[in-house]
């Protein structure tokens, strides 16, 4: 078996020991299967209107996921997935004819759970014979913008493997359904191409796109996301004329003010006939926009069918009075996806292609660019990015732990994410009392998973280990030491190569001593935290420093064990160097020099190999518009939209105060730009990668003006109105200034319509150097201006941009604005090599080495020593070569572990490491030499 680059040919991402395929292809598809042998037939010659009853049910946005699930807390909104559920099951028994399409398998699991033998016993039967189709499957839909693959592959998993368990072949969807998210992504489409799916549906693409589209009839299309795989990756994409609601006056849920068919002639107020006439008028008016003689009409909304009568009596209603019709050339069924499908693939035509892009970013209208939730609420996306390593690690470690005990726990932890990759979770434009319950949900999902991780460490480095704690808060130094005196490290690399990883330990201040897992003595630094970190509101730490030593040798898939021991020597602690002001200040790591003004405190050079280029940094702010909504103009900026008041951005400040720690082999520049906006700079010695830890908060508002804020790094690449972004961590989507590849954009919002998602990282590039900015948690990133890339980090804003949230994005923690801080990774490199530069490090950066802590059982070092053959351990005989990673490894049933192999790098993208690379399985991961990294 060997993974080929993941560009060329298939298997592209998975391989797996147990194959796991959901779906069957549409070419094996005709109604074979028993499950759909009750598609309803078409009439040829007339328009089939193919009538999806389905409803969209949020997982969690104004209300929690359970909030929602139990119809509690009425007055965010009067609905309760419970009941729809109830309802639409025995509304689908009273009629065989009845179809209706279900989703969000976290709310169908809810459901499911709570029925009896009986009920159970009915579904399957609804399921069996068609009459409930699953769509999508997934534990959520997810949003397409900010997840990571890694998180999006897990959610489906999850969500498949539960409905194929419950009800087997007929349970399996072959159709995705990803009606509301605010943009859609290659990877995405990649992926479901992967799973099997037949095709998917979309309800938002951009106003101009779909304008063009209806007009041109090529709102279906086979969208080929990645041009390089040929038809191979070619995947089926239909958009929905009006979102996924119904036509204009014929919404019959209860909540609807829109007249119900009234038809028996005894009965006053008869008004079937109009109301059929006008239902043919829409249906004909969808049908011209389509190529075939078939169209989907959606009868559905959010949350629709708590009373799922008033739906289905009135589309009884209309589907036998319009039929009935003389001469009408107009046919209307239930339908399903995938019965709609299967009467497309009948009418033999070939699609409109899309050829690579994706559909980002999505504009509502002129001024509505759903841009700004790329960066919304990011204290929120850097935990679920966190809590991703947590999972992946606890589900490799689990499958070394002898029996199933845990499985519980980990369940817990894999719904708390599936949750969290909803197109309102993650994504950031759920109200705040939600976010703080998918945060709730996160948290204790990281409990869980560290019962597993301590059963696992206990059994693979000693049953001697006190019980480990997560340091959740390392981003603000927050990671108490429980003993004053010795204590455990334990770091845990989720990558299946060997790596090293710089530990930055925050300590009261003092001297200490670290050995390592061989019981050697570290090298250390001890620098101070820089003052802005410690006047974080809420933060509780004694800690005032940062102990920093080079953790090397970290196993793969593995852990090493050390022991920090306090001592009472006098510390040695990095002093701030005497800067001359109007003099240049030089930090010079041995690799690269950076050059800072003196007068300004700015970034201004980097110095490679004796060169100097530019690279200017700075941070900027634009504010937010400020409006009521009423018209495009009037648009707000707001959890989803990004509208800059106007189109200049305004720097922060022009200067910065400055101060250089430099200690053996770390140096630190502390920026403070304003009281609420600082920045460390911290250069590893002989290592170009340079961290940026930006702070921002709180953001002050004055007069009701709310700031989104952005950093900006500035060089002489030549880029040509280019840039790269990365669609959900994996491949590279090339972007163009002011353009879009399917149809002439007006720069109606030159700003926000420049904006992009970025999950891990943007680039820019000439033929000599390229700028690679690697990023710790899903944010919007566009180049404004060539050589050029900008970052949003935070926004703070007053006013809703009525897109159904209705609460402002003005996150507030202990009674002030919330405060944010991050990590960007700059590599200013060689063109050649910065591809691998990038793959290699951003592996490392995704899946961080997991840090936990506890106090030693071991008076000193001494000790540590001797023992020091356990600690550490690996779950791989040998490590995989660099480009190849795990994405996966998790029990699956008693007997199976599922794998998942896949190659890091993109065709060509590097002439060594792109190449295909055997794996033999037989005797353990054994495989040829590796090419020279620095190929
Ligand atoms: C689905 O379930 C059946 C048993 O009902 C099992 O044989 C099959 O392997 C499962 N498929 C997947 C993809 O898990
Ligand atoms: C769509 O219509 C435009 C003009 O309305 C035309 O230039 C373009 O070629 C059409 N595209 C397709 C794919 O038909
Ligand atoms: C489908 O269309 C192709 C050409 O577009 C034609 O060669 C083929 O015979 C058609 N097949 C059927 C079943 O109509
Ligand atoms: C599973 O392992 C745990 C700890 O090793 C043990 O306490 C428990 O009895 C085991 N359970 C089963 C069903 O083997
Ligand atoms: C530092 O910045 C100041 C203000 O922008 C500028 O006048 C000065 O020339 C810069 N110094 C150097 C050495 O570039
Ligand atoms: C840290 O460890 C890595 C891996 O051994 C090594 O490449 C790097 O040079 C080390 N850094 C320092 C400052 O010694
Ligand atoms: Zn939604």
């Amino acid at each position: 078996m060997g993974i080929t680059s993941r560009r060329q040919r298939f298997p592209r991402l998975l391989i797996t020991l147990c194959l796991v395929t959901f779906g069957i292809p549409l070419s094996s598809q005709e109604d074979k299967t028993k499950c759909h042998q009750a598609c309803h037939p078409t009439v040829p010659g007339k328009i089939n209107a193919h009538i999806i009853a389905h409803t969209h049910d949020d997982v969690g946005w104004l209300k929690t996921v359970d909030q929602y699930y139990y119809g509690s807390k009425k007055e965010h909104s009067q609905l309760g997935v419970q009941y729809i559920l109830d309802s639409v099951t025995s509304e689908l028994a009273k009629n065989k004819d009845r179809r209706f399409v279900y989703v969000e398998t976290s709310f169908f699991w809810r459901w499911w759970e709570e029925q009896n033998d009986h009920v159970r016993a009915s579904v399957k039967e609804l399921v069996d014979q068609g009459r409930l189709e699953f769509l999508l499957g997934g534990w959520c839909m997810s949003d397409e913008a900010t997840p990571h693959y890694s998180a999006l592959i897990d959610q489906m998993t999850l969500g498949l493997k539960y409905l194929n368990d419950t009800f087997g072949e007929c349970g399996q969807p072959r159709v995705a359904w990803q009606i509301d998210p605010f943009g859609h992504s290659a990877e995405v489409a990649l992926e479901f191409a992967d799973m099997g799916f037949d095709g998917v549906f979309f309800g938002r693409i951009d106003h101009e796109d779909i304008a063009l589209r209806k007009k041109n009839k090529t709102m279906e299309m086979v969208w080929r996301p990645d041009d390089t795989l040929g038809p191979e990756g070619d995947f089926f994409t239909g958009v929905m004329y009006n979102i996924y609601d119904p036509p204009a006056g014929f919404c019959f849920d209860t909540y609807c003010d829109d007249e119900p068919i009234m038809d028996n002639p005894k009965l006053h107020g008869v008004n079937v006939n109009t109301r059929v006439n006008e239902f043919i008028e829409v249906v004909k008016k969808y049908a011209q926009a389509y190529k075939t003689n078939n169209v989907i009409i959606t009868m559905g909304g959010d949350f629709h069918y708590v009373v799922a009568s008033s739906w289905f009596k009135n589309i009884d209603k209309l589907i036998k009075y319009v039929n009935a019709k003389p001469n009408s050339d107009v046919n209307v069924l239930y339908s399903t996806p995938a019965c709609y499908l299967q009467a497309l693939n009948k009418e033999n035509i070939t699609w409109p292609s899309k050829m690579d892009d994706d559909f980002f970013p999505y504009g509502s209208d002129e001024h509505s660019y759903w841009t700004g939730y790329y960066t919304s609420r990011p204290t929120f996306k850097y935990f679920v990015y966190q809590v991703n390593v947590a999972l992946q690690m606890t589900k490799q470690l689990k499958t070394a732990l002898p029996n199933d005990t845990l499985a519980d726990e980990q369940f817990l932890i894999q719904r708390a994410m599936g949750i969290a990759q909803h197109h309102d979770a993650v994504s950031g434009t759920e109200r705040q009392h939600v976010t703080d319950d998918y945060s709730l949900y996160l948290s204790e999902g990281v409990q869980a998973a560290m019962k597993v991780i301590n059963v696992a460490y206990r059994h693979l480095l000693g049953d001697y280990l006190p019980e480990q704690q997560a340091c959740l808060l390392m981003n603000i130094s927050q990671c108490e030491l429980p003993s004053p005196t010795t204590n455990y490290v334990v770091l845990y690399n989720p990558v299946a190569h060997e790596t090293s990883s710089y530990v930055v330990l925050p300590v009261p201040v003092g001297s200490y001593k670290v050995f390592g897992p061989a019981g050697n003595e570290l090298e250390t630094d001890l620098l101070p935290i820089q003052s802005s970190v410690l006047a974080i509101p809420g933060r509780q730490s004694t800690a005032t420093h940062s102990l920093i030593f080079n953790a090397t040798g970290l196993p793969p898939l593995g852990a090493n064990l050390y022991l920090i021991e306090k001592t009472t020597a006098v510390p040695t602690i990095a002093q701030a160097k005497t800067v001359a002001k109007n003099e240049d200040i030089v930090v010079d790591n041995g690799k690269i020099k950076l050059i800072f003004n003196g007068t300004t405190g700015l970034l201004e050079q980097i110095v490679r190999n004796g060169v100097a280029s530019k690279l200017k940094q700075n941070f900027y702010y634009y504010e937010g518009a400020k409006g009521y909504n009423y018209n495009p103009l009037n648009r707000a900026s707001g959890a989803y939209i990004f509208r800059p008041a106007k189109d200049e951005k305004i720097a922060v400040n022009e200067t910065a105060e400055i101060k250089v720690f430099q200690g053996k082999n770390v140096t630190e520049v502390h920026q403070i730009f304003t009281p609420w906006l600082s920045q460390t700079i911290r250069v590893y010695s002989n290592d170009e990668n340079i961290e940026f830890i930006w702070q921002v908060g709180p953001i002050p508002i004055v007069e009701w003006q709310g700031k989104e804020i952005v950093t900006v790094y500035d060089t002489d690449i030549a880029s040509n109105s280019t840039f790269y972004t990365d669609s959900n961590g994996r491949r590279w989507m090339k972007r163009l200034r002011n353009y879009r590849s399917s149809w002439n954009w007006t720069a109606s919002e030159p700003i926000a319509a420049n904006y992009y998602p970025v999950t891990t990282g943007a680039y820019i590039a000439d033929k000599k150097q390229r700028l690679n900015v690697l990023v710790d948690r899903p944010e919007g990133a566009s180049s404004m201006r060539n050589g050029s890339v900008e970052i949003m980090i935070h926004r703070r804003l007053l006013y809703d941009d009525n897109k159904g949230v209705r609460e402002p994005l003005d996150e507030i923690a202990f009674s002030q604005g919330l405060v944010a801080r991050g990590t960007h990774i700059v590599q200013f490199v060689d063109v050649r090599h910065a591809a691998k530069k990038y793959r290699l490090r951003n592996v490392r950066n995704v899946y961080r080495p997991w840090l936990t802590v506890s106090k030693a059982d071991v008076p000193n070092s001494a000790e540590f020593k001797i023992s020091a053959k356990s600690n550490s351990f690996s779950l791989l005989k040998k490590p995989l070569p660099h480009n190849i990673h795990i994405l996966t490894l998790e029990q699956w049933t008693n007997s199976t572990v599922l794998a998942r192999f896949e190659h890091i790098f993109d065709k060509k993208e590097d002439p060594a490491l792109s190449s295909p690379v055997p794996l033999f399985f037989n005797t353990g991961f054994v495989q040829p030499p590796e090419p020279t990294e620095n190929g």
